[in-house]
């Protein structure tokens, strides 16, 4: 029988599924397993369910030698040494499509809150400061007629450009087709109709076209060294002065303190982010602006989504562990 190390509480059913092929040591704490304690817990196992924040370096994967598969429940897969997990015959696994559609509607609903200042108002009406209604308190912007720029057109990008027809915005892109996280493969949107319209019209341009001329710019791609503080001074200086910008993908894809300097000289109307640097710490200046809508990486984060993450993930396993091939096996640049 094999021996299987989940780092986190997954649901019991998706749990018991790896009963058929191995014996289970799950942690069920609270928090995430420290370095030192991944390194004793991976030694002797043929396989790992692991979080997007489990750092599997070469440490990790020199303890566990008897490793045959690391199954990320996480469509990124940053936090994971692929090359030398391959190199050591190591299978990785990630789990996208399922949270493809989640995650773009989740997006659309941090467009939606920035530019209409939700969270704002919600504070001010929670701090009593609403002084009732008037005809020029707390403007937003709207979107209907304005460029959505997506960066990022794998997966999530795409349904995300597939919902901008239903609220009249035209979409740009800058395309990356280089990544397992978003680029293999075209998936058609699932919705219809007007929906579609987004993805059908979007034109593609050079990196600085989209953000010269977008007025949402949503980032989308997965964090490499090609993407680390992507969106920097000079990036954010690019944007219109009325612009918005939308981090769905990874942290490190902003440079956060360029984004604090840049809402600081009003380069940019503000910025939502569901990712961060270095989570869960968000930089203290970002916490003083209004304008910056802050949650905490929640983008997956439904009951269905996160069900079927993981059993995507204890499928993997499963796949490899008894020499099937895995259904979601990480494709890198080799
Ligand atoms: C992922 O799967 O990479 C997401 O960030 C999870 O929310």
């Amino acid at each position: 029988m094999s021996r299987i190390l989940v780092t986190r509480r997954l649901p019991a059913a998706i749990l018991a599924k790896l009963d058929a092929v191995g014996t289970v040591d799950l942690h069920d704490g609270t928090s995430e397993l420290s370095p030192d304690e991944l390194r004793e817990r991976v030694m002797g196992k043929q396989g790992v369910v692991s979080m997007l924040n489990d750092r599997i370096d070469r440490v990790i994967l020199d303890a566990g030698r008897d490793l045959r598969v690391v199954a990320n429940v996480a469509v990124g897969f940053n936090n994971i040494d692929v090359p030398y997990a391959t190199s050591r015959g190591v299978v990785v696994t990630n789990t996208p499509d399922v949270l493809t559609e989640p995650v773009a509607d989740f997006t659309w609903g941090l467009i939606l809150a920035l530019t209409r200042r939700l969270a704002e108002g919600d504070r001010l009406v929670r701090q009593g400061g609403w002084k009732g209604w008037a005809f020029d308190f707390m403007l937003g912007a709207e979107l209907r007629g304005k460029q959505l720029g997506i960066i990022g057109f794998g997966r999530i990008g795409r349904a995300v450009a597939a919902r901008a027809g239903a609220f009249g915005m035209r979409v740009a892109y800058a395309g990356r087709t280089d990544s397992g996280m978003h680029g293999r493969g075209v998936q058609p949107s699932r919705s219809a109709g007007a929906q579609e319209s987004g993805l059908q019209t979007a034109e593609e341009m050079p990196l600085d076209r989209v953000l010269v001329s977008s007025d949402v710019v949503s980032l989308h791609v997965p964090l490499t060294p090609d993407t680390r503080h992507l969106i920097d001074r000079k990036a954010l200086a690019r944007m219109k002065r009325s612009a918005y910008l939308i981090n769905t993908a990874r942290g490190p894809v902003v440079d956060e303190a360029a984004l604090v300097w840049a809402l600081e000289e009003r380069l940019i109307a503000g910025a939502a982010l569901d990712v961060y640097e270095h989570e869960p710490v968000v930089h203290p200046d970002l916490l003083r602006f209004e304008n910056a809508l802050l949650v905490p990486h929640l983008a997956s984060a439904t009951t269905e989504t996160r069900t079927a993450m993981a059993d995507l993930a204890v499928q993997n396993v499963i796949a490899v562990l008894t020499g099937q091939p895995p259904l979601t096996p990480v494709v890198t640049r080799g």
